[in-house]
């Protein structure tokens, strides 16, 4: 078996080529970055550029699979240039990767394609648990985002192939995201949440995650799923057990709303707005979540991070 994955050298991307290389997958992977066509040993790297419309038709040879992974980072601060940059990565390189296949389908096996998407497509909420079935409100610049990206993402499905889009909540790793960033100040002793801290927020440990891609993949999945574990904590909750799991001391009040908001305006709702996502529909795909509640996955990642 071979997969094609888009987004290979970031955080979920290397991880989960490291999963398909312990099951004997072969990994063909598109890179942005010409520099970087060998920087995954073992695997076959071809360049793209979505912008320019460039993509090396090679990269579907012996395909099975298409992992789709890349865009640009969301944490950078929202510029217009940013944010049409967060927008255009996810558009332009879905439908690259869509129109390269769609006029050369039949000189490839291809059998399916595994989209990553985000649970920030949700709008925002602070009681209501909201499944794959919750309509989408395009209310907030995320929101707005993630409706275009799955809507392009739809477009595989006229390829008659199963297409699963992977709601992803916050990827727990030390490797990298919102986590390494934390790290370092929570260590100090400088941890703290924004607001209330009663936003909710779903969450997954990364080695979950990449089980979730690697079985959407063997089995074919097709349509919506969140990838987040079944226990969602509260952003407070979230902080907090990072402390207690480095064993740091907590003791700052939280950060002011009104004051996020003077600092970095809209990107405020990407900390303050409040998800509490259900994990079940993966359950019922008989996906057995490892890391279910956050004590246990912040234990996991310390150890790992402190051999
Ligand atoms: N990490 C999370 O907590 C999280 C949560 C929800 C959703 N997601 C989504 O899952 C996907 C992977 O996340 P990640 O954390 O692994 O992200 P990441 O570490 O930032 O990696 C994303 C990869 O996308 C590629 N990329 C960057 N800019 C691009 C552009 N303009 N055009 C095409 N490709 C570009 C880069 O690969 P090259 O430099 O090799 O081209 C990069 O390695 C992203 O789409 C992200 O939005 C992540």
């Amino acid at each position: 078996m071979r997969v094609l994955i888009t987004g290979a050298t970031g955080l979920i991307g290397k991880a989960l080529v490291e999963k398909f290389f312990s099951a004997g997958v072969k990994v063909n992977f598109l890179t942005t970055k010409k520099s970087k066509i060998h920087s995954i040993k073992g695997a076959s790297g071809f360049y793209w550029s979505p912008a320019r419309k460039i993509l090396d038709l090679k990269c579907f040879d012996g395909i099975d699979s298409i992992i789709h992974l890349a865009g640009s980072r969301i944490s950078k601060p929202w510029t217009k240039s940013n944010k049409k940059d967060i927008l255009s990565s996810r558009i332009d390189s879905t439908h690259l990767l869509f129109s390269s296949l769609k006029n050369n389908m039949e000189s490839y096996n291809i059998k399916n394609i595994v989209s990553a998407s985000a649970i920030g497509i949700y709008p925002s909420e602070f009681d209501k648990v909201q499944t794959e079935k919750t309509n989408s409100t395009s209310n907030s610049f995320m929101e707005r985002v993630v409706v275009a990206w799955e809507k392009e993402i739809e477009n595989f499905s006229s390829l008659n192939i199963p297409v699963a889009k992977i709601r992803i909540g916050l990827v727990l790793s030390f490797s990298g995201g919102v986590l390494k960033t934390l790290k370092i100040p929570t260590s100090l002793g400088m941890g703290t949440f924004f607001g209330d801290g009663s936003q909710g927020q779903p969450w997954i440990h990364i080695k979950d995650l990449v089980e979730i891609f690697f079985k959407a993949c063997n089995d074919n999945w097709d349509g919506i799923f969140n990838a987040v574990a079944p226990n969602p904590v509260s952003q407070e909750k979230l902080v907090k057990t990072l402390a207690k799991a480095l064993k740091s001391p907590f003791f700052l009040p939280s950060f002011p709303k009104y004051l996020l908001k003077i600092l970095i305006g809209e990107m405020s709702h990407l900390v303050l707005d409040s998800h509490w996502i259900s994990s079940q529909k993966v359950k019922d795909k008989g996906f057995n979540f490892k890391y279910e509640n956050i004590e246990l996955a912040m234990k996991d990642l310390v150890k790992k991070s402190n051999p």
